[in-house]
């Protein structure tokens, strides 16, 4: 008996280290020592053994289980993965991934334009938001005074020296580009603007606006309708636009560009008022006198300028109804970007 059960030991342990698979291995276990496995089997036949044969065999059946149990553990190691210990650790179940944020549907629309624009020559510059009236206004062609800039609802700073205040627009880029580069100049400008309005589904007081300036030889106002009329293509496709004199200080001829409203197909909504038209941007020729603010003789060079509201845009583009949602911060809105 003492020999078999040695026997069984020393041929169950190379059984073990020869398996290949789990499955195999828990095989092996239920064979050996299972309920009716092979060491149950031995031990069944030790009470009817003589007293004498008996002496001893108790402590080392138990000694040789122990071991067995203990290179069935160690094998079965081998076969999992370390972290698989804990009975509530599915190994198969996929990862938990990691939050990761997006781009905001605003930046990435100027994302988008900046490619489109540099495929045209564009290059981009950029200003400060909080802006000197000097170039936010006055050297636009917009004196101090003047009535027309009423047209913008300026935050003023206070205590500021030299008047400071939230840009109200892009524009003022144009001139802060041309203090150090002269024609031709393609540039492109996005950027925050800032206005004191009422808020509603259609105005905020904090939006963006992408603004563009091209001064070279010989432009024309047909070299602005066709770089508008290209750009509407590129990201409305076969839209309707339409151009409509303007009153701008900065531009002359000054005009606007309307679309036709997509939300509701022309028909009248109140999205364009009823008038199935939407005010997209404004745009003109480079004023003579703003040229001369940029050390640019007129009789030698003309321009054009246009700034687009990026936040009509991307409402037109996805469909969106309230303009407030872009920063009111609500993941419900933006994760719809992703
Ligand atoms: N800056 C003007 C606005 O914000 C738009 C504009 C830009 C008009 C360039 C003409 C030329 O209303």
């Amino acid at each position: 008996m003492r020999t078999e059960i040695e026997k069984l030991f020393q041929e169950t342990i190379r059984q073990i280290q020869s398996v290949k698979t789990s499955s195999d291995l828990q095989a092996l276990y239920f064979s050996v020592l299972g309920r009716k496995g092979k060491f149950a089997q031995l031990l069944s036949r030790l009470p009817n053994l003589p007293p004498g044969e008996r002496a001893g065999l108790g402590t080392l059946a138990n000694q040789t289980r122990n071991k067995l149990q203990q290179a069935f553990d160690q094998a079965k190691l081998k076969f999992k993965p370390q972290a698989a210990d804990s009975a509530d650790f599915d190994p198969t179940w996929p990862g938990i991934l990691p939050e990761v944020g997006h781009t905001h549907p605003i930046s990435a629309f100027i994302e988008s334009a900046i490619k489109f624009f540099s495929g045209l020559g564009y290059e981009v510059a950029e200003g400060p938001e909080v802006e000197y009236s000097r170039y936010n206004f006055d050297l636009l062609n917009i004196p101090p005074n003047h009535p027309s800039r009423d047209l913008w609802d300026t935050y003023y700073l206070k205590n500021s020296g030299p008047q400071m205040l939230l840009r109200t627009q892009t524009s003022p880029v144009q001139i802060r580009y041309m203090e150090k580069h002269r024609p031709p100049v393609f540039i492109i400008a996005p950027g925050r603007t800032y206005r004191h309005e009422a808020t509603d589904a259609g105005h905020e007081t904090t939006f963006t606006q992408i603004e563009a300036l091209a001064i070279d030889k010989n432009l024309k106002l047909t070299d602005l309708l066709g770089t508008l009329s290209a750009f509407f293509q590129h990201f409305f496709g076969n839209v309707k636009i339409r151009f409509r004199p303007h009153y701008y200080p900065f531009v002359e001829p000054g005009l606007d560009l309307d679309m036709a409203c997509l939300l509701c197909h022309g028909k009248g909504c109140p999205v364009c008022k009823y008038s199935g038209w939407l005010e997209m941007l404004g745009a003109g020729m480079v004023h003579p006198k703003v040229l001369k603010n940029m050390k640019v003789a007129p009789n030698r060079y003309s321009g054009f300028a246009f700034g687009i509201g990026v936040e009509r845009l991307v409402m037109l583009l996805y469909g969106i109804t309230d303009i407030r949602l872009f920063l009111a911060g609500d993941l419900r809105f933006l994760e719809q970007f992703t």
